[in-house]
């Protein structure tokens, strides 16, 4: 899992020119972690193809474990070039409790809540703690199950849920205050195994949300609208196991996307779904680079500096917060002045600071970043600030004059699976150290 405080816990990153090669972005971190979750719903042995090689998701393997499930890894498909299959396990009965120990390493933990009160009637999940980027609440999830009957209590530390009557879950009109992604997650979860109907107003629409959907929709739910602002579930008493394919990452295929816009070149994103990332393809074009799907892929290509567009991060189908940093990091270098707005997250301007210390000019104020592109960053010792962040210090480094050594790389090892090692095969010098 993380390389915390050891030797490689580093990237070094020096320039090397164009990059050029095929890459495959792998199975969505962010729908991996809530089909994991789903697994809980029914008794039986699950399996889920294309689940990144990454450390969220050894955290929610251990989170499923303290519940009593059973996971582990198949030897990969020879020359199927990625992970062997995730075989998830799921007992008849449940510990109905997310330990403060793996809660507090990932947040997004709290998406076994519903899967866990739908299948044991209560369920017992640590609060997660401050993050670094701004305040994150649960209020959205527990209202929300509120509604579907559970009340819940705050104990040491713990929300304790209870279902009225023992459960099972009924069926709520649920209207949501924002369209988050977790809070949708863990709502059509738990209706999925609830007696009645349930409908999710201004949900979520991120094709992470879609491929929850089908994959409950395998398990025996019925769900209309997944993708669109208004979910309707009529929940199945009973779910059957499932066995499904993760979703591509969007996120990660966009982080290479990016990498071609800073250090140039011809990069083709082999599994990359392009109708998942319209908004950012149209960014991308703005900003000068060459994309275009084909039968081979997604393929992004620049030849020269990328020009400076502004930037307003909004739920799906908007800009993605997640691109963010990338964004940020090819400014750096673009030509011309760009405005950046952050819509959903307060405080996650963090990495702007190490970006200064690379010689980018960016100023923040509140929300809104102003970046003015310079000609060339020079390499410094920075550091990760999240998953997101340190990826973008990487590909920063790939036009940084000199050595770029980005510390705390453990955060990106959360969500990318050899990052080093996948820029390294499309001609970048990129290593552990
Ligand atoms: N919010 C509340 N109350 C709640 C829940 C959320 O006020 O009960 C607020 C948050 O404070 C925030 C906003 O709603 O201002 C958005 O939060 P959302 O719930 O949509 O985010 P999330 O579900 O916690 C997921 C991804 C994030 C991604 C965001 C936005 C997962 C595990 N995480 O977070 O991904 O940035 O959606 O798209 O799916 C990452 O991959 O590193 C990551 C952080």
């Amino acid at each position: 899992m993380g390389h915390g405080g050891s030797d490689a816990d580093r990237f070094v990153v020096r320039p090397r020119g164009p990059l050029s090669g095929a890459v495959r972005a792998g199975g969505a971190k962010n729908s991996a972690l809530k089909l994991m979750a789903a697994c809980l719903l029914a008794e039986g042995r699950h399996v889920l193809a294309g689940v990144p090689r990454i450390a969220d998701v050894e955290i929610m393997a251990d989170v499923l474990r303290a519940t009593g499930a059973a996971v582990s890894r198949l030897d990969p498909a020879p020359g199927a070039g990625e992970p062997g299959d995730l075989v998830v396990d799921v007992p008849a009965t449940l510990h109905p409790e997310a330990p403060y120990e793996l809660v507090e390493k990932m947040r997004a933990s709290i998406v076994v809540l519903g899967p866990l009160l739908a299948r044991c009637g209560r369920a017992r999940v640590s609060m997660p703690g401050g993050d670094d980027f701004g305040h994150r609440p649960i209020d959205m999830h527990l209202s929300g199950l509120g509604a579907m009957g559970v009340t819940f209590d705050t104990v040491h530390g713990y929300v304790e849920g209870t279902v009225e009557g023992g459960g099972p879950l009924v069926g709520a009109h649920v209207v949501l205050e924002y369209p988050s992604h977790t809070v949708t997650d863990n709502l059509l979860m738990a209706a999925a195994r609830s007696k009645g109907t349930t409908v999710i107003d201004n949900a979520a629409r991120e094709p992470e949300v879609r491929d929850l959907a089908d994959a409950l929709r395998s398990m025996g739910a019925t769900i209309r609208g997944a993708g669109t602002s208004t979910i309707e579930v009529e929940g199945a008493g009973e779910l059957r196991p499932m066995r499904h394919r993760v979703v591509a990452d969007r996120v990660v295929a966009a982080t290479f996307l990016a990498a071609v816009g800073i250090a140039g070149g011809e990069v083709v994103v082999t599994d990359a779904r392009v109708e998942h990332m319209d908004m950012l393809l149209r960014k991308l074009r703005d900003m000068g680079l060459e994309v275009e799907h084909g039968p081979g892929g997604l393929r992004a290509a620049s030849t020269g500096r990328v020009r400076s567009v502004d930037v307003s991060t909004l739920p799906y189908p908007g800009v993605a917060t997640d691109y963010k940093p990338f964004l940020v990091a090819m400014l750096t270098v673009a030509d011309g002045v760009g405005i950046v707005t952050e819509n959903l997250f307060s405080g996650r301007f963090r990495y702007v600071d190490e970006l200064r210390r690379m010689g980018a000019d960016i100023r923040t104020e509140g929300h809104h970043a102003v970046v003015r592109g310079v000609e060339r960053l020079s390499g410094a010792p920075v550091r990760a600030t999240d998953l997101r962040a340190g990826a973008a210090l990487v590909l920063a480094g790939l036009a940084a004059d000199g050595e770029t050594v980005v510390a705390d790389a453990h955060h990106v090892d959360r969500g990318y699976d050899d990052f080093a090692g996948k820029l390294r095969s499309l001609g970048a010098d990129v290593r552990r150290a």
